[in-house]
């Protein structure tokens, strides 16, 4: 155990060396210190040099009517030490700065402190519903009597793949829901353990394997098979806490953190900053984005209000942040396991398990909530957002290479003065440029 915890000090050491500086170095120093790191090969650089080719009949497998490919650009976040592991995060994701605020937000809960997660419940949620049940107490019993058998023809005719993992269905439940308009559903709940899958379709298959032999042992008709993402049986957690802050910053960061909770205004924004960080490790591992951001949204709203997913407060000199969310992912199965991308990032995180993967994502999510809170209860989004922009605002202007430096301090200059900066002002900064020089000219 000692040798263990020695050798994974000694890997975060040699990754917080090797992040040092990194957003300042050129691609190719970055592929040098990320194969340093064991986190790309030299086979996955020649890949990423070229632009990371995908052939296009890989996009007739996955989608219909395929033109082409949409690019994002991929990145990688630093100073990520989780669990005292550390990692190399890739992020697909084209919003400007988000990158830069997750390593940078990672790098001060490094100084202060840690992040610590876990895993709350194995179990995915099938739901078969019965849309007009005419007797739901007799649905109920026969729900009791037969869930046991139902799990094992299930778990031989459909799952046996996930139960030689280890996992595959677990248990039944039923639950009554209002139609509204007198009469109840019954909503069959199956239970599974998908392992390193997300398990979409295999619970999907199995919720419609036992359609006919629930029809049978109810009398009543079943109307849906399909999966919940609402997987309140599967919860992630992820907890930072930091000593040595500032007072007054610690209490502007609770302050944040509770105008999150009460307002459900705030909460969107607030959540959607969480999801920032978690969205792009979705889209580079090749996950399903879509079936997270539903489950965190419908998880956000569990007390009857939309509220924040994260919860930052001062325990006496400890900033403690905590999220708890469903983040259901998969590291083996469809896009994780076809698409090159996705395949090298997965190698990168080396997160070994889909839990693992999710702990990832979540820990990232409220570091990227705790820059994000810092930011704006101090300087303002505008500042450090900004400054980044101003470099698209300068390309967005046409400005060409030689052009760039003095657009970039003209428009810096503005940003600070005026506390604004728009894509007008770079056009009119390089109009100036081009008009001074073409008076210089003889
Ligand atoms: C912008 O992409 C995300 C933020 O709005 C998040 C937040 O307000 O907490 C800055």
């Amino acid at each position: 155990m000692a040798s263990k915890i020695d050798s994974s000090e000694n890997e975060a050491e040699r990754y917080s060396e090797l992040f040092q500086g990194f957003s300042k170095l050129d691609r190719e120093e970055r592929f040098l210190r990320l194969q340093e790191m064991g986190a790309l090969s030299p086979e996955d650089v020649r890949f990423l040099r070229a632009g990371a080719p995908v052939g296009l009949d890989l996009a007739e497998k996955f989608i219909e009517n395929v033109l082409g490919f949409f690019q994002l650009p991929l990145g990688v976040a630093t100073n990520f030490e989780i669990d005292g592991k550390p990692y190399v995060i890739p992020m697909a994701v084209e919003e400007t700065s988000i990158i830069a605020a997750a390593s940078k937000t990672a790098k001060w809960v490094r100084e202060h402190g840690r992040i610590m997660t876990s895993m709350h419940g194995r179990e995915i949620i099938g739901q078969i519903q019965i849309a007009k049940a005419t007797d739901f107490q007799n649905v109920r019993e026969a729900v009791k009597r037969n869930a046991a058998h139902w799990v094992e023809i299930a778990n031989r005719d459909v799952a046996s793949g996930l139960v030689r993992r280890g996992g595959g269905v677990k248990r039944m439940d039923v639950r009554q829901v209002e139609r509204g308009d007198g009469g109840v559903m019954a909503v069959i709940h199956v239970f599974a353990d998908p392992c390193d899958a997300m398990g979409a379709n295999i619970i999907n298959q199995v919720c419609e394997y036992l359609k006919l032999p629930i029809e049978a042992a109810t009398g009543e008709k079943v109307t849906m098979c399909i999966l919940s993402n609402l997987v309140d049986t599967r919860l992630t957690r992820a907890r930072v806490e930091m000593v040595g802050l500032d007072d007054d910053l610690m209490e502007r960061i609770e302050e944040a953190s509770l105008f999150a909770q009460q307002d459900p205004y705030r909460a969107a924004t607030n959540n959607k900053g969480v999801l920032n960080g978690i969205d792009p490790i979705l889209i580079a591992t090749g996950n399903d984005w879509r079936a997270v951001e539903a489950g965190v949204h419908a998880y956000a709203t569990q007390t009857g209000q939309y509220r924040s997913i994260t919860r930052w407060r001062r325990e006496k000199n400890v900033l403690v942040g905590e999220l708890e969310a469903p983040i259901v992912l998969g590291v083996v199965g469809g896009v994780t396991t076809l698409h090159p991308t996705a395949k090298m990032c997965l190698r990168m995180l080396k997160a070994g398990s889909a839990e693992e993967l999710s702990r990832v994502c979540a820990a990232v999510g409220l570091v990227q909530n705790l820059g994000a809170l810092r930011a704006l209860t101090t300087v303002g989004i505008i500042e450090g957002h900004m400054k980044l922009h101003i470099k698209n605002l300068t390309l967005g202007a046409g400005a060409e290479e030689r052009e760039i430096p003095y657009v970039q301090k003209r428009l810096e200059e503005i940003l600070s003065l005026h506390k604004r900066i728009s894509l007008s002002h770079a056009i009119e900064v390089l109009k100036e440029l081009r008009a001074e020089r073409a008076r210089e000219l003889p």
